[in-house]
């Protein structure tokens, strides 16, 4: 920094002295001109004046030899301002009169003055006389034709010198206070904006290297450094988990153990594919670009499939294709509709498809949530099938294949992991192009018994288009029983129920269950210094609500009538009204992501669910305590976190649930190992997670006497329990799932002919 700042100053003042200079050496040149010019004219209206004068004396007395009456004439003209003195000499060149100064210097006829009585006009030049620098004018003395003789008027000029000199020591010192002030500036400038930036910025990257601080805390402004610090915090992360990975092997080697983690994930499946590509379908995207205003935000949506698959893509750089559905979508992609993502640190790449507002109203409106969503939730909401809906939906699962189709085009062992009841016809679509792919396809959601599935007028295309893939996985085991007795039931198959696959015109599929997880893993553990929320900052974080409360429940939903949103708040008013000790202390927040609101029955429940905690509300509240806050907004997994931290108990209370991720994310963010869950016997969750409070979400009662319970229960057996599930989730997290299905995936021994893609149809055996 030091160099660089010499060779500023250095630079600086050289450039400012040479373009000073140069201006300055024309300023002298011009000054120059314009004083010699001044004396030119100067002696040529004296000259004029004085030659008349001379002539008229000379024509009357004698002019040779000295001559008083011209004597005393140019003795007249002498004492002007610099000007040295007048001479006038006869042809031959002697002296007839001469100021007295001047004839100190003069040793004769000057030369102009010899010019001029030679060639008959007058003759100026600047000379020197002995040492004195001089302006000479010459002129001719005439008789009518005749000249009779001649005169010079000669100035001193040296006073020109004296103000050039001055003209050139003003600059000196001109440049002297321009370099002084540029470079007083220039430093400041570099010290502000560049060095002192380094210097904090460094100091920070080496607290962040040695761990002092964590890359979790908000970066701070290093002014144009913004950009590089953000890299750099985010390489710091890379860094941090990288080492916390190395830790987590070794001490998972020292231990014997065998734990699932990003690094393994990706590893196997870099061993498992070979030169494969991964690529993961799925209806919802992970990161939406939405515009507002003039701001494009990049929104992380409520879906916890996206929950679930971001860090299995983080870990092994597929494609993910998903529906661009951001207002801003389309202005971020490339030409073939891809970009790379996350935002922050891109690690995979996103391939966005587009529909149009009718596929989108028809396929994902219609026939998923308002056909296959009801169908296979049993809560009691009817589901409706509309032909056109069906229409769009066929149409869409194309649009997606040839997509996925694209995307696999150059690809020898392409992998294709399908998601949810978006595309249940992807499976068939894609092997009938392509098989030598392997697919498989995981069903989100749960799968209802045959005579539940059997009201869909389409279950037979349904069904056959999931036994397309070579594998199709569910949560839990139940789901696999469900769809392996609807197989039989409606398609023409084998159902083998000893090894759970099906046989169906020559080709295998493997029904599976993968319970989905979080990515809990050893890195969430290594922050564990942190003794989560105390009793203050609980009430703090409700004071930033508005609410006065010592206990605190929390609920996370996207508002969807499967949740039982509205069972859980009848569970409360009961809880409040049975013991009322815990009006005025417990409080409950609902986080509830407003999901699918252009459907009537979702736009419908926002709005039950607003009155019945504003209903619970006035029955209760007093002062600043109410028991009910519902937050109806979507809101970030940073922006959970503090309210699953700070909570005395989760309630999930999913009247039915593939999984339900909330319960483990609330695990998950648990590291002080305190706060109760309330779980739904409902949801799959339930069948890990034995150490929850186990409700039936529609005997209000009971869930009344779980948060009391919870509220209630001993320290030790909070910890216990919560130690025990933290343990489920963590040998079970996001990566086993992943590692689990890819395993099994990669399993299957394909008969297809690898070297024609595209032939028709091939059968899978289990190998
Ligand atoms: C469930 C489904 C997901 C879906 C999520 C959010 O978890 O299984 O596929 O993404 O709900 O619903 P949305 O319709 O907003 O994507």
């Amino acid at each position: 920094m030091r160099l660089l700042s010499v060779r500023l100053i250095v630079s600086l003042i050289v450039g400012i002295t040479l373009v000073s200079s140069g201006f300055s050496y024309y300023e002298v040149l011009g000054e120059k001109r314009a004083l010699r010019s001044d004396v030119e004219r100067r002696d040529e209206i004296l000259g004029e004046s004085l030659v008349g004068n001379v002539e008229r004396s000379w024509n009357a007395g004698s002019p040779a030899g000295p001559n008083k009456e011209l004597q005393r004439l140019v003795q007249r003209f002498g004492n002007r301002e610099h000007l040295l003195g007048v001479v006038i000499c006869d042809r031959q060149g002697t002296v007839v009169a001469v100021t007295t100064e001047l004839a100190k210097t003069l040793t004769g006829c000057p030369g102009p003055m010899a010019q001029a009585i030679t060639q008959g006009h007058e003759e100026s030049s600047f000379l020197r006389l002995g040492s004195t620098p001089v302006h000479i004018l010459g002129l001719p003395i005439r008789r009518q034709d005749e000249v009779l003789g001649g005169m010079a008027v000669v100035h001193d000029v040296s006073y020109i010198r004296a103000q050039i000199l001055l003209v050139w020591r003003q600059t000196f010192f001109r440049v002297l206070a321009q370099v002084f002030l540029i470079v007083l500036i220039t430093l400041l400038i570099v010290r502000w904006s560049i060095t002192g930036p380094i210097a904090r910025a460094a100091v920070w990257m080496r607290a962040l290297r040695t761990g002092k601080i964590s890359f979790h805390q908000e970066v701070p402004d290093f002014d144009i450094f913004r950009p590089l610090v953000r890299e750099v915090a985010t390489m710091a992360e890379s860094l941090s988990h990288a080492r916390n990975a190395a830790e987590n092997e070794a001490r998972l080697r020292e231990a014997g153990e065998s734990m699932w983690t990003a690094d393994r994930l990706s590893v196997q499946l870099r061993t498992r594919l070979e030169d494969g590509h991964l690529v993961v379908v799925s209806n919802r995207e992970p990161y939406m670009h939405q515009r507002n205003g003039k701001a494009l935000e990049v929104v992380v949506p409520p879906s916890g499939l996206v929950t679930a698959l971001e860090p299995v893509l983080n870990a092994c750089d597929g494609t993910w294709i998903a529906h661009g559905s951001g207002n801003a979508d389309t202005e971020v992609v490339d030409a073939a509709d891809r970009l790379r993502v996350p935002p922050e640190d891109p690690r995979y790449t996103l391939r966005r498809v587009w529909l149009t507002k009718e596929e989108e109203e028809g396929y994902y409106y219609g026939f998923a949530n308002e056909g296959l969503w009801p169908l296979c939730h049993i809560a009691h909401t009817r589901p409706l099938f509309r032909a056109a809906d069906w229409q769009y939906y066929q149409e869409v699962n194309r649009k997606f294949t040839a997509a996925v189709l694209e995307e696999i085009e150059n690809v020898a062992k392409p992998m294709v992991l399908v998601q949810d009841y978006h595309f249940a016809l992807l499976p068939r679509l894609i092997k009938e192009k392509r098989p030598d792919a392997r697919v498989a396809i995981f069903w989100h959601i749960p799968w209802p018994n045959p005579e539940a599935f059997g009201i869909c007028p389409w279950q037979r295309q349904l069904v056959d288009g999931l036994l397309g893939a070579d594998l199709i996985g569910f949560h839990v085991q139940s789901h696999c029983n469900n769809f392996l007795e609807t197989v039989d039931r409606v398609v023409e198959s084998r159902v083998d129920r000893e090894h759970f696959s099906v046989l169906r015109q020559d080709h295998r599929t493997l029904v599976r269950p993968f319970p989905i997880s979080v990515a809990f893993s050893e890195d969430d553990a290594a922050e564990n210094n942190n003794h989560g929320f105390n009793y203050l900052e609980r009430s703090a974080l409700l004071r930033t609500l508005g609410v006065e409360a010592t206990l605190m429940g929390v609920g996370v939903d996207r508002v969807d009538y499967t949740k039982g949103i509205l069972e859980r708040f009848l569970a409360i008013e009961r809880f409040l009204e049975k013991y009322p000790r815990y009006q005025g202390k417990f409080t409950f927040v609902q986080i509830g992501a407003p999901s699918r609101t252009h459907i009537k029955r979702y736009h419908d429940l926002l709005a039950e669910v607003e009155a019945e905690a504003e209903r619970i509300n006035w029955r209760f509240q007093g002062g600043k305590w109410k028991p009910i806050v519902f937050l109806n907004r979507q809101h970030s997994h940073k922006e959970i976190e503090p309210y699953y931290r700070a909570a005395d108990l989760c309630l999930v209370t999913s009247l039915h649930d593939g999984m339900n991720l909330v319960a483990k994310e609330f695990l998950a963010a648990r590291r002080d190992e305190r706060g109760v869950l309330i779980l739904s016997q409902f949801t799959g969750a339930a069948r890990e997670l034995r150490d929850a409070l186990l409700v039936n979400p529609y005997d209000i009662d009971q869930t009344a006497e779980a948060i009391r319970a919870a509220l209630e229960m001993e320290p030790e057996d909070k910890e216990l329990r919560m130690r025990r599930m933290r343990k489920v989730i963590k040998e079970n997290n996001i990566y086993r799932w992943a590692g689990n299905l890819i395993t099994e995936l990669c399993e299957v021994r394909l008969d297809a002919p690898e070297d024609v893609p595209g032939k028709v149809h091939a059968s899978a055996t289990v190998a």
